[in-house]
């Protein structure tokens, strides 16, 4: 295992499969959408193939595909298949907005994928089509359904917005009730490729606790991994449970395990850093495999302790240009 220059250890990585997306949702970008890249300076599948090879071998166990959203980029089923084989990966999870996701539900099964996140807002659909920009959240609660129905755990993403969706948290919370599913809730962050000003945040993780508390007044915090990024609550009599993601008002620096891989192939030891390394340029210009290995090492061991409070003190107007469809969230 391999551990960087703050003793945290290197167990995940999140791979950004694609920086396009097939939704528009408002807290990620503008209604136009984003510049996309070219093809050309994506990474291929081989090349992300060989990097994770590469960090299997330094000790990474887990990768979660993101994007964008990572069915929108064809032949991922049997890319996750090639991942599935790499020696020391053992778990392979997903990130999805769940459009196009419920035809390869079977072949997720096949091949081991225990986990899905499915990023849902609301259950309205004309809410779903304000938020999203796009009428599709039939398809979305077929995937739900199907992933349920399959054994998939899934974990509901929603990201909570003011005048948005605050009136669709107590339903959100009520589908733990009768299903065995962790509902998280998510702080906006000011990741939405400019479509709007960065948000104050008046549904900070506080006030989602406490509204939720009251409506379902036995909510009581149970415990997670040391690396979890929500802290978990029961209801009494629930089969689901309730998360809370504190994403722009806590900071996860001190546990974090992870590592992001962006679609262009820039080394992110940071969700806030800009790219520490360009990987994609290493795996284009002949580097071997333990020269990628020792950049990559090298970046890990040169992590800030704390990149949130950078982040913090970036002035308000540069916060909302970049999109967490480039990211890879
Ligand atoms: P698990 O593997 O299930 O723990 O997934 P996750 O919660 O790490 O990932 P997911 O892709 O479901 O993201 C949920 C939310 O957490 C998104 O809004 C992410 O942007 C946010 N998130 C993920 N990792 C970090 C992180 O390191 N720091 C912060 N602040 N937010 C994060
Ligand atoms: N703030 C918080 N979460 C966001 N996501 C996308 N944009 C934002 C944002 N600005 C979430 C998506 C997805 C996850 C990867 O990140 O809903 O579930
Ligand atoms: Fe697409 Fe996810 Fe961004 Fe929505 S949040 S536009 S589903 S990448």
């Amino acid at each position: 295992m391999l551990y960087d220059n703050h003793g945290r250890p290197l167990e995940y990585v999140r791979l950004a499969v694609t920086d396009r997306c097939n939704l528009r949702c408002f807290y990620c970008m503008p209604a136009e959408g984003i510049q996309y890249l070219p093809k050309r300076e994506l990474l291929t599948y081989e090349e992300m193939e060989r990097v994770v090879a590469i960090l299997a071998g330094l000790g990474v166990r887990k990768v979660r595909l993101t994007g964008g959203e990572p069915f929108v980029r064809r032949d991922l089923v049997p890319f996750i298949e090639r991942l599935s084989q790499i020696e020391g990966i053992h778990d392979i999870s997903l990130t999805t907005n769940g459009v196009l996701t419920a035809p390869h539900i079977p072949e997720l099964m096949r091949l081991g994928i225990r986990t899905v996140n499915l990023s849902l807002d609301t259950l309205d659909r004309t809410r779903f089509a304000r938020i999203t920009r796009r009428d599709e959240l039939p398809a979305v609660m077929d995937t739900f359904f199907a992933l349920l129905s399959a054994g998939i755990r899934v974990k509901i993403n929603a990201v909570v917005m003011d005048g948005q969706n605050t009136e669709d948290l107590v339903p959100l919370a009520e589908l733990t009730r009768e299903l065995p599913v962790d509902v998280r809730f998510i702080e906006e962050m000011p990741f939405n490729g400019g479509s709007h000003d960065a948000v104050l945040l008046p549904w900070n993780h506080v006030r989602i606790r406490e509204h939720l508390s009251q409506h379902f007044p036995g909510l009581h915090a149970i415990p997670t991994d040391a690396s979890a990024t929500a802290t978990e609550y029961a209801i009494p009599g629930h089969m689901g449970t309730v998360g809370i993601i504190a994403a722009y008002s806590r900071t996860f620096c001190g546990t974090c395990n992870r590592i992001r891989l962006t679609a262009e192939g820039g080394l992110k030891t940071c969700l806030y850093d800009q790219g520490v390394l360009d990987v994609r340029a290493l795996l284009r210009n002949g580097s071997t495999d333990s020269e990628i290995r020792e950049a990559l090492v090298s970046a890990f061991q040169h992590r800030a302790a704390n990149g949130f409070e950078a982040e913090q003190r970036r002035p308000l107007h540069q916060l909302s240009f970049e999109s967490m469809s480039t990211i890879g969230g």
